[in-house]
């Protein structure tokens, strides 16, 4: 069901340092900061060859990334994206199967204008898993 990676999401204590550090230390091509206000962060896409790093900032006091950068404050692995056709399909295929999927259980426009979920981690060894139907 799931397909390619994505991206993987790093939260990180200050966004333009993070940036720079993919940018000048690492070479990689890094995008603009974009705010995101639905989902509470501001962003910046990091592009490799095969997949994407995306830099996670909070944007506002009740961002959901607050609590995650107050236990980790130098940052952390916060979550991974894998792609999916049918974000419905997928959604109802996990559910049936004991998943749990966060929120609502509706999708959100996410990062790319596209709709997202978000899954439990619990169910997912303790991983944070976002879906994107491409
Ligand atoms: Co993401």
């Amino acid at each position: 069901m799931i397909g390619k990676l994505s991206h993987v999401a790093i939260a990180v204590p200050d966004l333009d340092a993070a940036a720079a550090t993919y940018r000048d230390t690492l070479g990689a091509t890094v995008g603009a900061p974009q705010d995101e206000p639905d989902h509470g962060v501001t962003v910046v896409f990091i592009e490799l060859p095969n997949t994407k790093i995306e830099l996670l900032h909070p944007l506002g006091e009740d961002s959901p990334i607050n609590g995650f950068l107050a236990k980790n404050p130098s940052g952390g692995i916060h979550h991974m994206c894998f792609e999916v056709d049918d974000i419905i399909a997928a959604r109802d295929h996990l559910l049936a199967r004991g998943a749990r999927v966060l929120g609502d259980g509706n999708p959100k426009t996410g990062a790319h204008g596209k709709p997202v979920l978000f899954l439990h981690p619990r169910d997912f060894n303790g991983t944070l898993i976002e879906l994107e139907e491409v």
